[in-house]
């Protein structure tokens, strides 16, 4: 076992994987996917999902030795720390609780001591009635019409988890019905262009602008805050604040600073990544405004089916576990650096975004949870579109170029049938087909025999060749409601932790995002510096200097 300082690499466990890459090496995938027994065992099913990784590059031993890696990695006890609110973000000093967020009433989560779910129910009461006083017009703007059209303001985690849900719900037959009338905006970037976008069409009297920001202080959070305070009280009064800016943070001393009365505030606890965040008021406040309450808290209770089955099921059995595992695997033995995140679901449009931050700001680290230099890379290149746009861009790569693990994920009801009277199959089906096609075409390829029986011409037979070999999994959903968008939700979070906690690093601090924020400063303020006085630039290397003088040179920023 490895003890809590030592890496995970020094391990018999690690070594002994390293040494079996050879003896994968020798295997193709074509004839891996001949044997009925691996394959079989290679399927997973839970709560109506059904997990086949049997287009991994993995035998049944390579299973085994990946389990026996997570037991020298102390997995099951890493995941019990989590769900026990062990301060396991040990360098900002916190527990990691997200799944609280997700618990049933009668559940005892603590942390420090105190059972966090009543507070995390008080705040999901507290949002139920505020949307519905939003929602059936008994909470009006200052000129008495009702808040018909929401536009939440934040970055990273307190906007991609959020923009994944909302899209995925918004063809999502009940979904669709409950939100008649209505509209839901994210503004994220600091660009002016955003603000433009997300104000074309709207009224400040019918709408409503809600702030989310873990910190209340993210820069490009808090400027685009201020300019929709702007758009409103110039159009309003500032007194409409009141009535048309609320807030999710866990600030509350700086949410009232800013002029958003507390009461209007819906609080979240430090015990919450902000990548993790989607199941707290980030995510459930602007969604109960645009879908009502009683369909958020269907994805709630997807994403605790999926936290019960992690945290008790037996690691050869766990969904995440597995999924963890195989990633490891792929990127640590195989040394595969990226993952391709592939629904074929343009509903799941944005799952990739979202899963991009939460894998890559979670596991894009160079050090051990104990600050140890890590002799081998973690995380992967998280990256992905809707299946078939897809394969219309990037599959060529993934079909002959680099060799890319890729998870497809499909449904098996569509949201939105359509089958037209004469066609072979429904559009669904159709779209289906790609789903089922593509990981044999990654898995067993095209060989030049092949190609030499079609009377393929000499000239093109390489260029035709596909090698094949190329690892995938497929993850198929029964249907696509609000609860199915919270257990797909769930497994790619724990599977992500997994992966963290088989590494030995910190997947719940995000170190590396804040150098940039410094410089960013230093440049802002030049930037004042020279607009309102003039002053020459200083402090920059040749390039930035460059750069910048070009920039103030020619811009035409509205002067101060
Ligand atoms: O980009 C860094 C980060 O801290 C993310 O982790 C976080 O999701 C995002 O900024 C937004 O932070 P906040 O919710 O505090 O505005």
């Amino acid at each position: 076992m490895a003890s809590s300082t030592a890496l995970i690499s020094d391990t018999e466990a690690w070594k002994d994987l390293k040494g079996h890459v050879e003896d994968i090496k020798k295997i193709h995938l074509r004839d891996l996917m001949t044997d009925a027994n691996r394959c079989q065992s290679m399927m997973m099913e839970f709560d109506g999902l059904l997990l086949d990784y049997s287009r991994q590059r993995a035998t049944l031993e390579t299973v085994d030795k990946l389990l026996n890696l997570a037991k020298a990695a102390q997995l099951t006890e890493k995941i019990s720390r989590m769900f026990n609110g062990e301060h396991i973000n040990s360098t900002e000093n916190r527990s990691v609780l997200h799944v609280a967020l997700r618990a049933p009433k009668d559940a005892v989560i603590k942390a420090d001591g105190k059972n966090v779910v009543p507070e995390v129910w008080n705040v999901l009461d507290k949002i139920k009635e505020f949307s519905e006083k939003i929602r059936s017009g008994s909470w009006v703007g200052t000129t008495g019409k009702p808040l018909k059209d929401v536009i939440a303001i934040g970055i990273g985690g307190s906007f991609l988890g959020p923009l994944f849900v909302h899209t995925a719900l918004q063809t999502d037959p009940e979904a669709l019905e409950s939100a008649k009338g209505r509209q839901l905006r994210f503004l994220a970037n600091i660009d002016p262009v955003d603000v433009a976008r997300n104000i074309n069409g709207l009224n400040p009297e019918t709408t409503l602008v809600v702030v989310v920001s873990k910190t209340f202080t993210t820069a490009e959070t808090m400027l685009n805050a201020r300019t929709l305070r702007e758009w409103i009280t110039a159009a309003l009064g500032a007194s409409a604040v009141a009535k048309h800016m609320v807030a999710v943070s866990t600030n509350l001393a700086l949410v009232e600073k800013f002029g958003i009365d507390p009461n209007n505030a819906f609080a979240f606890w430090d015990w919450v990544g902000g990548r993790y965040s989607v199941c707290s008021a980030v995510g459930v406040l602007p969604l109960s405004l645009q879908y009502g309450f009683s369909v958020v808290e269907k994805f709630l209770k997807g994403a605790s089916s999926i936290d019960q089955h992690f945290q008790s099921t037996p690691i050869e059995k766990n969904i995440p576990v597995l999924l963890g595992l195989l990633s490891v695997w792929n990127v640590s033995f195989l040394g595969y650096p990226a993952r391709a995140i592939l629904p074929y679901s343009q509903a799941l449009e944005k799952f990739a975004p979202h899963i991009q931050q939460v894998s890559m700001e979670s596991n894009g680290k160079g050090v051990s949870i104990d600050g140890l230099p890590l002799p081998f890379e973690t995380g992967e290149i998280d990256f992905g579109e809707p299946g078939t746009n897809g394969q219309h861009s990037f599959y060529q790569l993934i079909h002959q170029g680099r060799v890319i693990p890729c998870d497809f994920i499909g449904i098996v009801k569509s949201q939105q049938p359509v089958y037209l009277k004469g066609e072979v199959v429904s559009n669904h089906d159709e779209l289906m087909s790609n789903f089922f096609a593509q990981p044999d075409a990654l898995a067993y390829g095209k060989t030049p025999e092949q190609l030499q029986k079609e009377n393929v011409s000499e000239n093109l037979i390489p260029h035709k060749t596909f090698s094949g070999n190329r690892p995938s999994l497929s993850l198929l959903l029964p249907e696509l409601t609000a609860y199915n968008v919270g257990q797909l939700l769930a497994i790619y979070e724990h599977r992500v932790a997994v992966q963290g906690f088989v590494w030995g690093i910190n997947s719940f601090d995000q170190w590396g995002v804040e150098l940039g924020k410094v410089l960013a400063t230093h440049v802002r303020k030049q930037l004042h510096s020279s607009r309102t006085q003039g002053t020459t630039l200083e402090g920059f290397n040749y390039s930035t200097t460059t750069l910048l003088k070009r920039y103030l040179e020619t811009s035409s920023e509205p002067q101060m």
